[in-house]
């Protein structure tokens, strides 16, 4: 079964993000390629979980609480934020500190809805006297992913 995510070859070691699912399954090297589950926790999860800090709407990532290594055998190759419908990556290579920093506006999506006594929803306050009730959604889930060249995906949710 196929559904969004990250798919991987074993052969090649192509690296496809499914944003969209069809009816097919992803191929490369003429064989399905495997879909990847992100870990976050297990063995090298010191050094692989993303660490994560908000200040001032930038967010920032550091791989792992434990400073992955960065060298050409060994290192982070991604680190990417999926915030509601909206992702975002940063390549990393051999040297780099396993850092990345996103704009990160995590109640955008957020909507105020008014809600009247008898449960419809009203589109602002012009009544008078005022009579509703300030109902706020949930704010989308945000998820940060890393990719080690030897351990695979890793993830953090906010
Ligand atoms: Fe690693």
């Amino acid at each position: 079964m196929k559904s969004t995510g990250f798919y991987h070859c074993d052969t090649c070691n192509n690296l496809a993000v499914l944003i969209s699912t069809g009816k097919a399954l992803l191929h490369c090297c003429n064989e399905p390629m495997e879909q990847l589950s992100a870990k976050e926790t297990g063995s090298g999860q010191e050094e692989h979980v993303p660490v994560l800090s908000v200040s001032n709407n930038r967010l920032k990532v550091a791989i792992g609480a434990v400073e992955h290594p960065m060298t050409q055998e060994h290192y982070i190759q991604w680190i990417a934020l999926q915030e509601g419908n909206h992702m975002e990556s940063v390549r990393l290579r051999p040297g780099d500190k396993p850092e990345a920093e996103f704009s990160y506006h995590p109640f955008d999506e957020q909507q105020e809805l008014f809600v009247g006594e008898n449960d419809e929803i009203v589109p602002n306050c012009e009544g008078n006297p005022c009579n509703f009730v300030l109902t706020e959604q949930p704010a989308a889930r945000s998820v940060v992913y890393a990719y080690c060249n030897q351990h695979g995906l890793w993830k953090a949710e906010i």
